[in-house]
């Protein structure tokens, strides 16, 4: 097992592997497609517009907006990431950077777009601020996300599963980073802003891995007994084989548009 560490990430290649399998079931829910679709929509993507896919992970979004015909770079601080994503998708460009620190000059792109990112942001306000530098005057920013507190799943113990997902939630940097995209996008002096919501719903065991890593972490952080996960776990793996699993992740798309006119 490779388990050389990305620093920017601090996660090992196999952590970074086990992601993208997380990521890709995502990719595959009802309604992730659509999601996706209402993004590009929302920036406004037209044919040769120059657009950034930040925190791009494995590829996806930043291939099908190649296939729309724009101007698209990926980036990504996780080698092993950009390796995926320009090994699935030779057609897009894929860079190795940071929220932080975008490889682009002052006010060149006409899109930004960040997907399940600003969650894991230390300082999602600095990130914004960096996206409106590499916006032009009328550009567009989208920001898509769920909120880490309001994940639903449906088990018999109750008490347990709130604990889960309120540890789980306590994993991530900034957890409820959605509630605050539009304040975000408005003290940055952002206009258009607009907020959507669209749920992911997944009933079929296509979903336990995603359930397994929820309750696995919460209980690496020693949150929960191994008891408590094995026994949960195997509820959900039983709920799948009987189609009586139930999960939903609302997302949250926080879009904004650059101004022309700037004080700052
Ligand atoms: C949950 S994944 C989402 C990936 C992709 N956007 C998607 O929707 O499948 C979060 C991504 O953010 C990246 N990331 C972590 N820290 C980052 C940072 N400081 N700047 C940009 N991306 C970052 C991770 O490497 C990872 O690929």
């Amino acid at each position: 097992m490779d388990t050389s560490q990305t620093a920017a990430t601090g996660r090992t290649s196999a952590e970074t592997d086990a992601l993208i399998k997380i990521l890709d079931i995502g990719d595959t829910a009802p309604g992730a497609r659509e999601l996706r679709a209402r993004s590009y929509e929302l920036l406004g993507l037209v044919p040769d517009a120059s657009v950034v896919d930040v925190g791009c992970g494995a590829g996806r979004a930043a291939a099908e907006m190649a296939e729309r015909g724009a101007r698209v770079v990926g980036v990504d601080p996780d080698e092993r990431m950009i390796g995926v994503a320009a090994q699935r998708w030779p057609g897009a460009g894929f860079r190795l950077a940071d929220a932080y620190a975008l490889p682009f000059a002052d006010g060149s792109l006409d899109g930004y777009r960040a997907e399940k990112v600003f969650h894991v942001l230390d300082d999602p306000a600095r990130a914004v601020a960096e996206a409106r530098r590499v916006l032009a005057p009328g550009g567009r920013i989208v920001l898509l996300g769920q909120d880490w507190d309001t994940i639903l799943i449906e088990s018999g113990d109750a008490e347990l599963t709130r604990t889960i997902v309120h540890a789980r939630a306590d994993l991530v940097r900034t957890p409820r980073v959605v509630r605050g995209s539009r304040n975000l996008l408005l003290d940055a002096d952002f206009t258009d802003v607009t907020v959507e919501t669209r749920t992911w719903i997944f009933t079929g065991a296509s979903a336990v891995p995603i359930l397994a890593d929820l309750a696995g972490k919460v209980r690496a952080a020693g949150a929960i007994s191994d008891e408590q996960a094995e026994a949960w776990i195997a509820e959900q793996r039983d709920r799948g084989s009987r189609d009586r699993l139930f999960l939903a992740l609302p997302f949250f798309l926080t879009a904004a548009t650059r101004p022309a006119l700037s004080g700052r």
